[in-house]
């Protein structure tokens, strides 16, 4: 188990280039299932999770070669429409698989995903919606088992769901009636994910909108496609807020404006300074006083969940109090204990964070929890005196591509120590 060691204080300079998305590229691959063909797939990031991804499409019987941050996926011959527990239970979006199985195969089984660093993140509106376009879904022993044609269906989300928008999506392929997702996800990997579908010839209205409306087709002709995945929008927030909390001036590459417009805005407020440099690059720099300010996170176009970690990591360092409230993951906090280690001053109440700024933090041992408090203490880190030992980094590999060299190339000093 890899920790990382980060020698703080210190300044970036310099240029990131960031990677394609993350949760953009796992349902567009599992998507490729749905419908025999070869895939081309660009720009997808070198992650854990892509890895356990290619994986589980192997399972199913897809051919996948790997170049670099080129995928090329061969779904003609897929087989076995299951998704193992030993994969599903390390990655939760291998349940993504339910709807491309169902689409082809009219039968799936697949492990129901267990439990999440932060809490229950249950599937009950993917399995309602494809009930409601007709399958039968029963637990067989921690397995979803699903059979039946899916057909034509009108799916109400009480809440926007990213994955389950997606899931329906992929199990929309080969249905030649017409679905309509109201209350469907926005987020721009959603949008990238509906492009990439109509692609495979399925004919989708409202794309970017939260009314979905759906028409595949079950010629199941094979197809040959080339898509290139979008920038990570997380990852681009991660790096920002780092020259926020440093106080740096460094230049990104490879991202998309728009869809960091929520995490530009309210990085603004807090003093951040931005200029554009081309259509896929900005030059950002933050100098004083970190303003504090409060937080709420929402769905697509608001400020996104998976920033809330790094946005409270910020807030540890303003000059005054400030709340965190988080309202799509109510117990999204397991950060919040590392942070109290090295010195932050935060209270939680439910789900909202208490921030009272101080002046500077101290490095300590601490634990990544998860994904993004990983990114988190990762910028907490690069700001404390001292050097901070931070362990199960592996969770930071599950999203952060080459994580620790683009650091060290804007100048932070941290080491991956492998222990045995
Ligand atoms: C996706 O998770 C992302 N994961 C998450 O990013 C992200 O935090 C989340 O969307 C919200 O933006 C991937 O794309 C792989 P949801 P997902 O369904 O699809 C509730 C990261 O750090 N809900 O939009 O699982 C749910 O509990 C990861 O990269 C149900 O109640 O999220 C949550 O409160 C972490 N029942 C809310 O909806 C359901 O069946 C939104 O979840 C489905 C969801």
């Amino acid at each position: 188990m890899d920790s990382f060691k980060i020698k703080g204080p210190v300044k970036l300079s310099g240029e990131v280039s960031i990677s394609g998305s993350k949760n953009a590229a796992l349902p567009i691959m599992v998507s490729c299932i749905a419908r025999p063909g070869i895939y081309t797939l660009n720009n997808v990031p070198n992650l854990r999770d892509t890895r356990t991804m290619i994986k589980l499409i192997e399972t199913i019987g897809a051919k996948v070669k790997k170049d670099n941050n080129q995928v090329i996926i061969d779904s003609r011959d897929c087989n076995n429409p299951e998704a193992p527990y030993d994969l599903v239970k390390t990655m939760r979006a291998s349940f993504y698989v339910l709807g491309p199985l169902l689409s082809r195969f009219t039968t799936a089984k697949v492990s129901l995903p267990g439990g999440c660093a932060w809490g229950p993140r249950p599937v009950d509106y993917h399995i309602k919606a494809f009930e409601k376009m007709g399958a039968t879904i029963k637990l067989d022993r921690g397995y979803i088992q699903a059979d039946g044609k899916l057909k034509g269906a009108v799916i109400d989300f009480k809440v926007s769901s990213v994955g389950a928008t997606g899931n329906v999506l992929m199990g929309c392929v080969n249905v030649d009636e017409e679905v309509i997702i109201n209350n469907a996800a926005r987020e721009p990997e959603i949008v990238d994910l509906c492009n990439f579908l109509v692609k495979m010839g399925v004919s989708i209205v409202g794309i970017g909108t939260s009314i979905l409306k759906i028409k595949g087709d079950s010629n199941n002709q094979p197809v040959n496609i080339i898509h290139n995945i979008i920038p990570d929008r997380i990852e681009a927030g991660t790096f920002i807020t780092a020259a926020v909390m440093t106080h740096s001036t460094i230049t990104l590459k490879n991202i998309n404006i728009d869809h960091i417009k929520s995490v530009l805005d309210n990085l603004k407020n807090v003093g951040l300074k931005v200029s554009v440099n081309s259509e896929t690059s900005i030059i950002v720099s933050h100098q004083g006083e970190i303003i504090a300010q409060n937080m709420i996170t929402d769905v697509y176009p608001g400020f996104p969940t998976d920033m809330q970690p790094q946005w409270i990591a910020l807030m540890t360092l303003s000059n005054g109090e400030s709340t965190t409230e988080d309202t799509i993951y109510h117990d999204r906090f397991s950060h919040i204990p590392e942070l109290l280690r090295l010195g932050a001053n935060i209270s939680l109440n439910k789900n909202i964070a208490k921030i009272s700024g101080i002046e500077k933090l101290i490095s300590a041992d601490v634990m990544c929890t998860d994904l993004r408090a990983g990114a988190a203490l990762i910028l907490a880190a690069m700001v404390s005196d001292g050097t901070t030992s931070i362990s199960r980094v592996y969770h930071v590999d599950r999203g952060y591509e080459d994580f620790e060299y683009k650091l060290e190339s804007l100048g932070v000093d941290i080491k991956r120590v492998s222990v045995k």
